[in-house]
């Protein structure tokens, strides 16, 4: 048995070998990484790592060797096309290697989303389905370390919280609990040809993480609802870059339309009560 895991420098992929490493020896836990040199770490637990990049096809194929189980975590191009190209690489590399279960962590709700990664993700799940593996979908929530950050002491010493996601809910979740879902899939019976969407079942406002943000702080903050082009305004003026401008003001219109409203149980069901907002929020204004 060997379980394959892509992008296993990245933080999600990081995370999902430390909880598989609870579950399984770690002789059975394969990285495939596009650069080696930079999961030594891994190495020194006892994890093999083989080079592979979704660009180069024969390299996914030589990583996939012998896998029994394969977590494809997706690409982070920002480039869709090209991410769509590499997903396709990844998909035919898998099948051509002769996996035995593909595991993909997509995008929640992804055939209902407007926003346009989530093309990519139903595009990725509509390739694996075209090899005829067995499969488990993950779709993860926007992870909630987005939203919730050391970032957010500027709001305490502000006072304010300004969004533009109105009243908007959030059903974002940590990667540590997704990297935990993604690892009970692996290890589990019971979980192929199954779609989660890996979302909290409990989604907070803007207007509550401003309550947890005062009871947590001691002082109080306030949630200051703004416009998209307010929003914009305020983010350049705070010395943020144009394109991070445009990607936060465009989450939060995302947000305050609804698209993070959605509630499912299926990480619950996977990994029990996910961490709560008190407690990111204690994190975030520690670290
Ligand atoms: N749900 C959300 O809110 C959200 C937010 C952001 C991203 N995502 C998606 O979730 C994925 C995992 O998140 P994350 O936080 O772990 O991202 P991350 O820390 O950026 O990790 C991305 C991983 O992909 C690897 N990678 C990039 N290009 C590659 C290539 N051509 N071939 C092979 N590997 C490649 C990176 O390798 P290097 O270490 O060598 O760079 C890294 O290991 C992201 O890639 C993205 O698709 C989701």
């Amino acid at each position: 048995m060997s379980i394959v895991v892509t992008g296993a420098t990245g933080l999600l992929g990081n995370l999902v070998i430390q909880h598989l490493l609870k579950k399984v020896p770690a002789n059975q836990i394969v990285a495939s990484v596009r650069n080696v040199e930079k999961a030594s770490d891994l190495e020194k637990l006892g994890v093999e790592v083989r080079h592979g990049d979704y660009m180069d096809f024969e390299s996914m194929k030589k990583s996939f060797d012998g896998a029994s189980k394969l977590l494809f975590i997706s690409s982070p191009d920002m480039d869709d096309t090209l991410r769509v190209r590499q997903h396709a690489n990844v998909v035919q590399a898998a099948r051509d290697a002769g996996a035995k279960h593909i595991a993909y962590t997509g995008y929640a709700f992804g055939e209902e989303s407007k926003i346009p990664l989530a093309l990519v993700h139903m595009a990725t799940e509509y390739a694996i389905r075209t090899t005829g593996i067995p499969f488990t979908f993950l779709r993860n929530a926007l992870y909630t370390e987005v939203f919730v950050n050391p970032g957010l002491g500027g709001a305490v010493e502000r006072g304010e919280l300004v969004t533009n996601a109105g009243t908007g809910v959030l059903n974002a979740v940590t990667r540590n609990d997704l990297a935990l879902a993604a690892a009970t899939a692996l290890t589990e019976d019971g979980h192929v040809n199954n779609t989660y969407n890996l979302v909290n079942s409990e989604p907070w406002s803007f207007d509550k993480l401003a309550q947890v943000l005062t009871e947590v702080s001691g002082k109080k903050v306030v949630h200051r609802p703004v416009s998209y082009d307010e929003m914009k305004d305020y983010l350049i003026n705070v010395g943020l870059p144009k394109p991070v401008v445009e990607m936060s003001a465009g989450i939060y219109q995302a947000v305050s339309e609804g698209e993070t409203s959605r509630t499912s149980e299926d990480l619950q069901k996977l990994i029990g009560t996910p961490t709560s907002l008190e407690d990111l929020v204690k994190q975030a204004l520690q670290a």
